[in-house]
């Protein structure tokens, strides 16, 4: 299996992971039952997280993407760039898919970006929470994977300066 030099330690393996996106998806599936949602995923590093979670979600949806970026390198840059199109929301139940909560500057930004589209609903479901990272302290996701301490994690997904978004596990980024 590849295992940088820079990653310090598995956190979740890949079955731990698989385990817990089936619940989320199970839960997800229980909400939007008969609802048709607009599942939109969150580029980049939603999108693994993202291809697993619908796949377990067993009722008709849609899905889409959008691109937010808000970090440089391990420290938040403080701002978030949305690019696509959030017109097509207006009067959908909308599940924004994030791969985490950190500061929750990114996705406060979202949800208020998206809600003045007047979607029907509008919920988040992240992979990870780092809860005590929080610089917008009430934001809570309405399904969240695992909270975590405050480790930089690359893998499932997340990167590190772009890289080792292709490992199957979380892993801890040595400091
Ligand atoms: P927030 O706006 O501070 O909540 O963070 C938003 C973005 O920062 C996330 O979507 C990630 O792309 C990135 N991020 C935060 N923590 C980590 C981490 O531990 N590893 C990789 N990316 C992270």
């Amino acid at each position: 299996m590849f295992f940088p030099d820079e990653v310090e330690r598995i956190l979740y393996t890949e079955e731990q992971i698989k385990a817990r996106v089936k619940e989320m998806g199970e839960l997800l599936t229980k909400e939007y039952a008969g609802k048709n949602p607009l599942f939109l995923c969150v580029l980049r590093g939603a999108s693994v997280f993202f291809c697993d979670l619908i796949r377990n979600v067993e009722c008709p949806l849609e899905i889409d993407f959008i691109r937010a970026k808000s970090y440089v390198g391990t420290n938040s840059s403080g701002n978030v760039e949305v690019e696509g199109d959030l017109s097509k929301i207006s009067g959908r139940d909308v599940v924004i898919v994030e791969d985490i909560a950190d500061t929750a500057r990114t996705l406060s930004k979202l949800k208020e970006l998206l809600l003045e589209q007047n979607p029907k609903s509008l919920k988040t479901a992240v992979f990870l929470d780092k809860p005590s990272r929080r610089v917008i302290k009430d934001f809570k996701a309405d399904y969240t994977g695992f909270e975590i301490e405050d480790f930089f994690v690359v893998g499932y997904g997340l990167d590190c300066d772009d890289k080792y978004r292709n490992l199957p596990y979380i892993g801890v980024m040595k400091t």
